[in-house]
């Protein structure tokens, strides 16, 4: 492919490394300081990996979402989840939860009784993802995936590997639907391997490094883990290669793009709406119990 069809990476990321909910450790590229938003993503989170002792394992108690999406990706370890529309279940390594929170869900995430009794390991992503002015309001709602069910794609000589969560990749179409176009694809490479991930002219896309070090877009700009590319929009493709000496390998990365809404953000800690009136409304429902309840 020739490399004017590539796009260039404008921004290299550096992840702020924080605790959310009780203490769990997260590298979060954005909202940090230096990026509030990608839109129309709102926050990515890199839970872990963490190695967690018997008794030590925390997560993020009952909680309210209204306006946007969740979606939780586990790599290692397991969460268990309730919430006030009266779902309750597991993610295991490899499965995804996209939860639709529109007009307002109450939930709980939590590592398993297991892990909690026990300890263990803990590794996973979430994303936010923003929902347009009209779908803010709609009836909350849930596509649980399970690892089995997430096509999986590799070339031929096998040094790329790709799970694909949304959108299409290495001729494979995801299963999961989303209410605006969204890729989200979990790519795994060899030393020295790359991808040319073709995307539609109108999603704008990021990758997220996790593992190994490599390089990304059209002028081969060096990222590492713990960072995320931001690229232009300036042609046909999104690139990654990864080190031939990479320390840490393979290089793993989440392609991560979407149509921009362009819409205004106004947001309050679980809440996201377009109007600081929207949020007050949010924090008034939400505090009259009109959000629901866990039912125990
Ligand atoms: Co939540």
């Amino acid at each position: 492919m020739p490399a004017e069809s590539l796009r260039s990476v404008t921004r290299v990321i550096d992840s702020l490394t924080t605790f959310e909910g009780e203490g769990f450790l997260v590298h979060r590229p954005f909202p940090t300081a230096g990026l509030a938003d990608a839109d129309p993503f709102l926050l990515l989170d890199e839970m872990g990996p963490m190695d967690l002792a018997p008794g030590e394992a925390k997560g993020a108690p009952d909680h309210p979402h209204r306006g946007f999406e969740t979606v939780t990706y586990i790599l290692e370890g397991a969460f268990q989840h309730e919430d006030s529309a009266g779902h309750a279940g597991a993610l295991n390594p490899g499965d995804v939860q996209w939860m639709t929170a529109g007009a307002g869900v109450i939930h709980s995430e939590m590592p398993s009784d297991r892990i909690r009794e026990r300890g263990g390991r803990i590794h996973g992503f979430q994303l936010w993802v923003n929902l347009p002015r009209r779908d803010k309001m709609i009836a909350p709602c849930y596509q649980d995936m399970p690892a089995a069910k997430i096509p999986e794609a590799a070339t031929p000589d096998g040094t790329v590997r790709v799970r694909v969560i949304a959108g299409e990749a290495l001729g494979h179409r995801a299963v999961i639907d989303t209410r605006t176009p969204i890729t989200y694809l979990h790519f795994t490479l060899a030393p020295g391997a790359s991808v040319v991930q073709p995307l539609p002219p109108d999603q704008r896309a990021f990758a997220y490094v996790f593992a190994g070090a490599g390089f990304a877009g059209r002028d081969s700009t060096p990222i590492a883990r713990g960072q995320m590319a931001l690229f232009a929009s300036d042609g046909a493709s999104i690139s990654l290669r990864a080190d031939v000496a990479s320390v840490e390998r393979p290089l793993q990365a989440l392609v991560i793009a979407g149509v921009p809404l362009g819409e205004p953000v106004a947001r309050y800690g679980p809440f996201v709406m377009n109007t600081k009136e929207e949020i007050a409304q949010a924090v008034r429902d939400y505090q009259g119990g009109r959000m629901g309840h866990i039912a125990r």
